[in-house]
């Protein structure tokens, strides 16, 4: 996500700001800022879209001078990637500029009381709605900086890391924490900021990390000062960073993928996040709102993606056609673009897609737009091609995913396709309301259920030592589990080079049941649900054949381990976001296996993250 770069000491600060944002961008952004304060007492602010180097260019002939500054790289959440809505973002007069990673919950009713006392905007940002809030109330209270931001974050509701400084006192930093990290280093007369330490370890090992709910008060000449919003002090809790860069990055995990996968709660909590009410029982989407009449008349929905983002739309699919009896196919985009399909005028197309860059995907796009369909995205990088390129869209808002094998942009994906089945179920009254309450219910409780299944990573990475010597794996499942039995497949080949195939359970007897012999893993997702029984008996089928048969199962199951040689146990959930759950088991089995063959997990061979050519 957006990345925080913060420096005041007797040094030039621009530098320093610029190798911390370079140490950010494995993180991932859209658009690069950096203010400073100069000795004449300007507080110059200069923003760039897209890289560090964009920046830097914009930066070559500007003032960059001073000894404090802030610096961001942003990963859009509210407004378009621009240098607009970049920050930091000044407050009216331009004496106070402010970075921020986060999301501002109210920032929409704070900004219409801002208009109303006549504070005009700027940007599209939520950012902006607290620098104009801060200066609001440090003018009509006259109250300090540190005492307004105080005030501020009283009245704001969300998740932030802030840092902020007043030209009028070049002097101090003031920075703030709730739920988003931030790490104060210091070192000899002078201080840095970082949202993780990685723009810090080159000059000092001496680290505060902030809790929540804590205010900074960083003075340059005098000691760190650590205060809560309500203003008691707080004990310094100085550390010694000694972990190197790329375990900084990876927060702690030896590769981005395991990191995405432990993400995974959190992610689709931001991706419900302002979607489905604190009650738990309605969802919304603006898209529905904006675009209610051409997403109602759709007589057909067709899905077109690619690699897993394909996956995620045959779930999509399963969701629609049963939830909202919409007739919906999915296809994928490098054939339906070629294939000279038939689109109608009431057609809506969900594009799918992780980057927003995929070029079968955006050329899907193009034709069923030139034949009159209306174009739903659904994509993760914010203001990518392809959201530019569709009518309307939702973002499933997991953070830059890093590791090629798409891990948390599926479960996002899938969160948003759910949300977007519900919204249409209940305009088109296909299911009884307490049905649709039941369902909005269980998709709010899947990020705890997720941390559950995420406590397997020990038990499969002890299994995965006896999968190495495979060269071929089956991987089953019938229902909203079939296509997680291909994204399974999916990921085992691409991280571990071992072949394998997804199967829909019962078609295995058509073809595939030859393969089987002691040496070929079948992994089953065989959780319980109208189809389990069906699933024992083509359980059965693979051991009558002497397949080694791992499952995966519904906590309080007795049946299937008799016939397995493994199971892995996961928490109930509804049939519909099985493939939620199950998915976080299967990553795991892919990674560890991988790890345990030497593979490099995070850039497989032959493999691209944004594939944006046909
Ligand atoms: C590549 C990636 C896959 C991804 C696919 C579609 O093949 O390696 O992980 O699923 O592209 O990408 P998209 O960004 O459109 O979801």
């Amino acid at each position: 996500m957006c990345g925080i770069v913060g420096y005041i000491g007797t040094k030039q600060a621009y530098p320093i700001l610029i190798k911390g944002l370079k140490r950010l961008e494995y993180r991932g952004y859209d658009s690069a800022g950096v203010a400073m304060i100069s000795a004449g007492g300007d507080l110059n602010v200069y923003k760039a879209k897209g890289k560090v180097d964009n920046l830097i260019e914009y930066c070559g002939d500007k003032d960059v001078s001073g000894s404090i500054g802030i610096a961001h790289t942003r990963w859009a959440t509210h407004g378009e990637p621009s240098a607009r809505n970049a920050h930091p973002h000044y407050s009216r007069s331009h004496n106070l500029a402010i970075i921020h990673n986060g999301i501002i919950e109210n920032y929409a009713d704070i900004k219409t009381k801002l208009q109303a006392n006549g504070i005009e905007f700027r940007s599209d940002t939520d950012t902006e709605v607290l620098v104009q809030l801060v200066e609001y109330i440090m003018v009509k209270k006259n109250l300090s900086l540190l005492e307004s931001v105080q005030v501020a974050l009283h009245q704001v509701v969300g998740a932030y890391a802030i840092a902020i400084v007043d030209k009028r006192d070049p002097c101090q930093i003031i920075a703030a924490r709730k739920q988003s990290p931030l790490v104060v280093g210091i070192g000899e007369n002078e201080f840095f900021l970082g949202s993780d330490a990685s723009p810090i370890i080159d000059y000092t090992d001496k680290v505060v990390y902030l809790e929540d709910g804590n205010i900074a008060v960083i003075r340059l000449g005098e000691e760190l000062k650590v205060i809560s919003v309500l203003g008691e002090e707080q004990d310094l809790k100085v550390k010694t960073v000694d972990i190197d860069l790329g375990q900084i990055e990876k927060g702690g995990y030896k590769h981005f993928m395991l990191k995405e996968i432990f993400e995974q709660p959190e992610c689709l909590k931001n991706c419900m996040r302002g979607r489905i009410n604190v009650e738990g029982n309605h969802v919304t989407l603006s898209a529905m709102i904006d675009y209610h009449r051409q997403l109602l008349s759709a007589k057909r929905i067709v899905i077109v993606a690619c690699g897993t983002s394909w996956h995620a739309g045959l779930i999509g699919k399963q969701l629609i056609e049963s939830l909202c009896r919409i007739p919906c196919e999915v296809e994928y985009a490098s054939e339906f673009r070629y294939r000279n399909p038939v689109v109608m005028k009431d057609d809506v197309v969900i594009a799918i897609s992780q980057s927003g860059e995929t070029a079968d995907t955006l050329a899907a796009i193009h034709l069923a737009k030139e034949q009159g369909a209306f174009i739903y995205g659904i994509c993760n990088a914010i203001g990518a091609s392809i959201p530019r390129a569709t009518d309307t869209g939702t973002y499933i808002h997991v953070g830059p995913e890093i590791g090629v094998a798409s891990t948390k942009a599926f479960t996002g994906q899938v969160t948003v396709l759910s949300m977007l089945a519900l919204c249409l179920a209940a305009e088109r009254n296909t299911i009884p309301p307490e049905l649709y309450q039941q369902i909005v219910k269980e998709l709010t409780l899947i990020p705890g259920k997720m941390e559950q299944a995420l406590k397997t990573n020990g038990q499969i990475e002890n299994l995965a030592p006896i999968f190495t010597y495979a060269r071929n794996c089956l991987y089953l499942g019938r229902g909203y589990n079939y296509p997680l039995a291909l994204e399974g497949a999916l990921k085992l080949k691409e991280i571990s080079y071992i072949h394998a195939e997804g199967y829909p359970a019962a078609e295995m007897k058509h073809g595939p049941i030859a393969l089987i012999d002691s040496e070929m893993p079948v992994f089953v997702i065989a959780t319980r649900d109208r189809l389990y029984e069906k699933v024992i008996s083509n359980i059965q089928e693979v051991r009558a054949r002497g397949g080694r048969v791992t499952a995966l199962v519904t906590e309080g199951d007795t049946q299937i381990q008799k016939f397995a040689d493994h199971i892995i146990t996961l928490p109930d959930t509804l049939e519909c976001f099985q493939p939620l759950i199950a998915s976080i088991p299967l990553q795991l089995l892919a990674y560890h296996i991988a790890v345990c063959k030497g593979k490099d997990v995070d850039r497989p061979r032959n493999l691209a993250k944004s594939v944006t050519v046909e």
